[in-house]
Formats: C-alpha cells, structure tokens, sequence
C-alpha cells in the first residue's frame, strides 16, 4: 500500500482530488453565504422593512436619513450576494472550456462587483465609521487594497492574453475577495474546537481575533502559492500541497457548519 501511495501517478492524482475536496465544501459554504445575504440583508434593504437588518450581525446597518450610507451598505450586500455566487464557478477548468463567453461575462461581472465592494467598504469604514476595532478596521483595508491590486492585475492579464498568469492572478482574487467569508468560518471552526471563545472579543481583537483577521486572507494566498509550485513542483512539494489542501476542505466544511449554524441560520 506505501509503495502505491509513493508512486508519482499517486502524488499527482492526489492534488486535484484534494483541490476538488475543498472546491465542494467552499461551493456549499460560499452558496449558503451568498443566500443567507440576499434574504436577510439585501430583500429588506430593497424593501420597505430595511430597519429589520438591524436586528443582525452588521456593525452600523440601517440608518433613517443616510441615504448614501445606506444606498453603500445595500451596493455592498448586492455585491456580495453575487460574488459568493458566481465565483468559485469560474475556477472550474471544465466551465471555462465549454462556455467561454459565460466566463468572460461572469469574470467581468465578478470584477466590477469586488471593486464595488471595496470601494463601498472603504466608504463605510473610513466615512461612515462602521468599524468594530483599528485591528479590525486596519486588516479589511489591507483587504480591501489587496482586491483592488489583484483585480486589476487579472484582468489586464485577460486582455493581454496571457491566461496562466491571468489564472494565478484571478485565483488571488477570489481568495481575497473571500477573506470575509473565510473570516467567518474560521472564528466559528475556532470557537467549535476550543468548545467557546478563546482569544475572541466583541470588538474583534482578541489575540486569536487580531491574528484571524490578517490570516483570513494571508493563508489562503499563501497555501495558493503552494499549489502553484505543486502543480509544477516534485512528488513532496505535490504531496505537501494535497495534503493542505484536504485539511483546507475539513475547515471548510466544519467552518461552513458553525457558521450556518451559529451566524446565519438564526436570522432567517
Ligand atoms: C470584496 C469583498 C467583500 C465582500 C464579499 C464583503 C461582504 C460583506 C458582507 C456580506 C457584509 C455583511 C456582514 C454580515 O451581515 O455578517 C459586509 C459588511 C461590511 N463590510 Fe464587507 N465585504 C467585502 C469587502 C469589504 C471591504 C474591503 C471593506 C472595507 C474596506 C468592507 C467593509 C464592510 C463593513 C464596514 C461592513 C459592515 C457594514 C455595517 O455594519 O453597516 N467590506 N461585507
């Protein structure tokens, strides 16, 4: 059996068996997100209940009066909704082969939308004041620069042609514009395996917290360069990135149960 696993053809099929693992499990957490804003954030705020949002998790919400805080916070919701619902689908090589102008539109849609997203947060941190803690406040910023920088990068790649690098570029994007969303599961996978908070305040800066917030964009870029070298890298480095990966999925699918759970869930 150790002989079978330490073939080659082993190390390079476990690569993507594993990416596909994680790829599943952030389908069904990345859907459930995307769900759990549009009814619970953006059909009020479309509507004549906004003021209901501000019985959720949100640090401001709605404010009688605010029309451009508001009109920012619905922008952003929106935008959030469909990135989480379009996203993960253009990282699938079988999608992009067959219905290559569904990419394209998708891809265009997805970038305009994660630049909206960052400019409106930038709008509601720095002009609005949303802001749980300067941890916090500093780590989304980062963030939200890191979207513009990678955005723009892959899509001036797209339009030159060059699409391995428009591939790594687009990938980066996605995970940054998923900080967010990896924010969530991972204070939820933390909270479950420490059997409470550890580390975690109400502000968001805690020791765990202060670190999480920085890592949930920090990690995921750093395990994608990982699989990058893999995929032209020896059978330990492949081994190595299959191995990240599989323990990449098991957080997310215990991440997207805490969060489901304890965050979403209860507001529908
Ligand atoms: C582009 C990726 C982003 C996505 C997908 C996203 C998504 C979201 C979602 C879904 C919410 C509602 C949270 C909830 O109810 O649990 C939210 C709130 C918020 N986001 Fe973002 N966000 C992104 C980027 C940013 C950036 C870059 C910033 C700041 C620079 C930011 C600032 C905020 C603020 C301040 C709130 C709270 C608004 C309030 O409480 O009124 N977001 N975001």
């Amino acid at each position: 059996m150790a002989s079978t696993i330490s073939t080659p053809q082993a190390s390079t099929r476990l690569l993507p068996w594993s990416a596909r693992a994680w790829f599943l499990a952030a389908l069904a957490g990345q859907w459930l997100f995307a769900t759990y804003i549009a009814w619970t954030l953006v059909r009020p705020l479309m509507g004549a209940d906004a003021a209901s949002v501000d019985g959720t998790r949100l640090i401001t919400g709605y404010i009688q009066g605010d029309t451009a805080g508001n009109a920012m916070l619905l922008g952003h919701v929106l935008a959030a909704a469909i990135i989480n619902l379009v996203g993960l689908l253009q990282l699938v090589p079988a999608i992009r082969r067959s219905y290559p102008s569904w990419h394209r539109w998708a891809g265009r849609t997805f970038m305009v939308l994660s630049l909206l997203a960052a400019i409106s947060g930038f709008y509601m941190v720095w002009v609005r004041g949303s802001r749980l803690s300067d941890v916090s406040a500093a780590a989304i910023t980062l963030n939200g620069v890191l979207i513009l920088l990678a955005v723009t990068m892959a899509w001036r790649l797209a339009m030159q042609r060059r699409f391995a690098e428009h591939r790594r570029w687009a990938i980066r994007a996605f995970l940054l514009v998923s900080g967010v969303w990896t924010l969530r599961l991972g204070l939820m996978a933390w909270v479950i395996i420490n059997q409470g908070p550890n580390g975690n305040t109400e502000r968001l800066d805690g020791t765990f917290d202060s670190i999480w917030v920085f890592g949930c964009y920090l990690i995921p870029l750093a395990i994608a360069e990982l699989y990058f070298r893999a995929e032209k890298g020896g059978r330990a480095m492949q081994f190595t990135a299959a191995g990240v990966l599989a323990l990449s999925a098991a957080f997310t699918l215990l991440g997207t149960f805490g969060a489901f759970t304890f965050m979403w869930l209860p507001h529908f």
